[in-house]
């Protein structure tokens, strides 16, 4: 089992790096671990027919783990330009593309990520705000292309003439420490993901029904008019819920 830790920050020993050695300093022992700081890599994308040793080093790096742990800070309110660069440059070894130009996960399918990001402004405005969700987002976007299984999320906001992490902080890395070093078969998550649904459909089914109380002299009279008010406000609350378990909700603070 190893464990691969990709540094994306313009700083070797800053925050970023401090969150990522805080995760990989506590994994199980026996797990394996190592950290690539992207910075000391010439990265540059593959032209055809030319050797790119650079990206053929990395991704024998990225093959031989189970897990890969992303630490990029937010730059701009986006992901840092090194991890994009890196993204940018593995797309063809991530993807591999059909006839058409449609992409299917390449070689590193089924292997594990932890995304970590960290930024200035405060907790109070990262929650209202999402300032480091686009960081997430990218990530997410790139790891799904190439099917690789999220296992978690790590941020730390507020870093603005931050020294040292804060112990909450420490504590939550060595949760996920342990989280990742246990080896998963495939996407394990489909009993967790069938009862959040379970609730989603408990809760909103509830709602739909407080929401069809007023209603009642209007409706009652007739099975369908009950019927078609129950259905279409189940429809919005559950597609603006989907919407936000599923494109939304990254962890803020
Ligand atoms: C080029 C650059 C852009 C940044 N943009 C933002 C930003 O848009 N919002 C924010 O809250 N912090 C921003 N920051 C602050 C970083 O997110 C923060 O310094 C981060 O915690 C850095 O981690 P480090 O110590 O590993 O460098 C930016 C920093 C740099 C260098």
């Amino acid at each position: 089992m190893k464990i691969l830790g990709i540094l994306a920050s313009h700083k070797e020993h800053g925050i970023q790096a401090q969150l990522l050695s805080e995760v990989l300093d506590n994994v199980e022992p026996g797990v394996e671990t190592e950290t690539i700081y992207l910075e000391n890599y010439e990265i540059t994308p593959n032209k055809y027919h030319e050797k790119n040793p650079v990206l053929e080093e990395l991704v024998q790096k990225l093959n031989e783990a189970d897990v890969w742990v992303f630490s990029a800070p937010t730059y701009w309110r986006e992901l840092s330009g090194v991890l994009k660069n890196f993204f940018d440059c593995m797309r063809p070894k991530f993807v591999y593309f059909k006839e058409n130009g449609d992409t299917i996960p390449g070689q590193f399918k089924n292997k594990h990520y932890l995304s970590i990001t960290s930024c200035y402004v405060s907790p109070l405005e990262n929650f209202l705000t999402g300032v480091t969700d686009e960081s997430f987002k990218t990530i997410d976007r790139v790891m799904s292309a190439a099917g690789v299984i999220k296992t978690g999320e790590i941020v730390l906001p507020g870093t603005f003439g931050m020294k040292e992490i804060p112990n909450y902080k420490k504590e939550q890395c060595h949760k996920f420490a342990k989280k990742i070093s246990v080896k998963k078969r495939k996407d394990d998550s489909t009993l967790k993901r069938y009862i959040q649904l379970f609730f989603m459909i408990a809760v909103m089914a509830l709602i739909t029904m407080g929401i069809q109380i007023p209603l009642k002299p209007f409706i009652n009279s007739s099975f369908w008019l009950n019927y078609l008010s129950f259905t279409l406000i189940f429809f919005v609350l559950l597609a603006c819920i989907l919407h936000f378990v599923t494109f939304v909700k990254h962890r803020r603070r």
